[in-house]
C-alpha cells in the first residue's frame, strides 16, 4: 500500500478538490490520513470551512490537516542557516552574509529548498502515524522542479563538501597548537552539509519507491492539461518517479441539450479519447463537473467515484 500521495497537474484543473475527496474516500474507509497544502490560497481551509495553519490541526475523525506556506518557510530555512552561520563567522563578514542570505530568501530556488526539507521533516516524523499523508501541491512545474531536486543538489554539495575540507585542512595545517588542530575536526559547515545530503538521499530512496509513495495526476479533457501532463510524466520517469492514476475532472453531463455545450462535449470525448489511448496502462478515473463550486457538500460527493476496484495507489 503507498502511503504517500502526491495529486499533481496544471493550475487550477482541480487538485485540491481531488485531494480533498480522496482524504474523505480514505477516512471512509477507516483509514487515518494527512492532509498537506502547500497552497499558498489556503484552499483547503475554505473547503473545509476551518482553520487549518502550518501545524497539525484534525478537521475530521481521522483527517488531519497542515498547510505549509512555501513564504513562510523559506524565511525560517534562511534564519536557520544564519544561526549556523553565527557560530562560526565573524561579525564583519556575517553582515554581508546577511545581506546575501536576505537576497537568497526570496527567490525561487529556496522557496523550493525549504518546502522541500518542511516536506521531508513531515514524512519522517508523521509516516508512522497515519495511514496515508496526501499532498495537495502548487502546480505541475514547481512540484517537478521540488522532485527533481535531490539529484541535482547532491553533486553540488559534494563538490561543496570537497571545497570546505580542502580549506578546513589548509586551517589545520597552519596551526601549531594541538588541541586548536582537534577542534577542526568536526567542522560545522561539512557535517551540515553531510546532514543535508544525508536528507536528499532518504527522500531519494522515497521517491523512487513505489511502494511507498505515487502521483496522481489531475487534468481536464483539454487540450493544454493533457499535453502537460504528457512532459510531466516524462520528466517524472526520467527520475524512476512513479505514476500510476489519472483523474479527469469537470465531465460534462451526458444529456445536454444547448448548442453550445453539445460541441464542448463533442471536444471533450475527442480529447477523453486522446487520454485513454495515450495513457492506456494508467488507472483513470473520471469526475463529474458538479453545478456549484467546491464546498464540503461537494467534495464528500465527488469522494464516491473514489470507490473502485482498481488499484489506485
Ligand atoms: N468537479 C468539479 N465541479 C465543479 N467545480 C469544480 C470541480 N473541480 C474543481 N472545481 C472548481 O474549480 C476551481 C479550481 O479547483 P481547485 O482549487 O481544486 O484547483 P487546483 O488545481 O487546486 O488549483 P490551483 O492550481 O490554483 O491550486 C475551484 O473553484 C473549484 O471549486
Ligand atoms: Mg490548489
Amino acid at each position: 500500500m503507498n502511503k504517500i500521495i502526491f495529486f499533481s497537474g496544471k493550475g487550477g484543473v482541480g487538485k485540491t478538490s481531488c485531494a480533498s475527496s480522496f482524504a474523505i474516500s480514505k477516512i471512509n474507509q477507516n483509514k487515518k490520513v494527512l492532509l498537506v497544502s502547500t497552497d499558498p490560497a489556503h484552499s483547503t481551509s475554505d473547503i473545509f470551512e476551518m482553520k487549518i495553519n502550518n501545524t497539525i490541526t484534525t478537521i475530521l475523525d481521522n483527517l488531519d490537516a497542515i498547510e505549509i506556506n512555501p513564504e513562510e518557510e523559506s524565511k525560517k530555512y534562511i534564519n536557520s542557516i544564519r544561526n549556523n552561520l553565527h557560530k562560526i563567522i565573524s561579525p564583519a563578514i556575517l553582515s554581508e552574509i546577511n545581506t546575501q542570505l536576505d537576497a537568497a530568501s526570496v527567490s525561487p530556488g529556496t522557496h523550493e529548498a525549504s518546502l522541500f526539507d518542511k516536506m521531508l521533516s513531515i514524512i519522517n516524523t508523521e509516516i508512522e502515524n497515519y495511514d496515508y499523508i496526501i499532498f495537495d501541491t502548487a502546480p505541475t512545474g514547481h512540484t517537478l522542479r521540488l522532485f527533481t531536486l535531490p539529484e541535482l543538489l547532491g553533486s553540488w554539495i559534494d563538490s561543496l563538501v570537497k571545497k570546505r575540507k580542502k580549506v578546513v585542512n589548509y586551517k589545520k595545517m597552519s596551526l601549531t597548537d594541538k588541541n586548536k588542530r582537534k577542534n577542526l575536526e568536526h567542522d560545522p559547515i561539512i557535517e551540515i552539509l553531510n546532514r543535508r545530503k544525508e536528507n536528499l538521499e532518504k527522500a531519494r530512496k522515497i521517491m523512487i519507491d513505489q511502494n511507498k509513495l505515487s502521483f496522481i495526476f489531475v487534468l481536464n479533457a483539454e487540450k493544454l492539461p493533457i499535453d502537460e501532463t504528457k512532459k510531466a510524466i516524462e520528466i517524472l520517469n526520467k527520475y524512476s518517479i512513479p505514476v500510476g492514476t489519472l483523474i479527469v475532472n469537470r465531465i460534462l453531463p451526458k444529456n445536454i441539450k444547448d448548442e453550445f455545450f453539445i460541441r464542448k462535449k463533442e471536444h471533450e470525448i475527442k480529447h477523453l479519447k486522446t487520454i485513454y489511448e495515450y495513457f492506456k496502462d494508467f488507472n483513470i478515473i473520471e469526475l463529474p463537473l458538479l453545478e456549484r463550486d467546491m464546498d464540503f457538500k461537494n467534495i464528500n460527493e465527488l469522494s464516491n467515484f473514489f470507490k473502485t476496484d482498481k488499484n489506485l495507489v
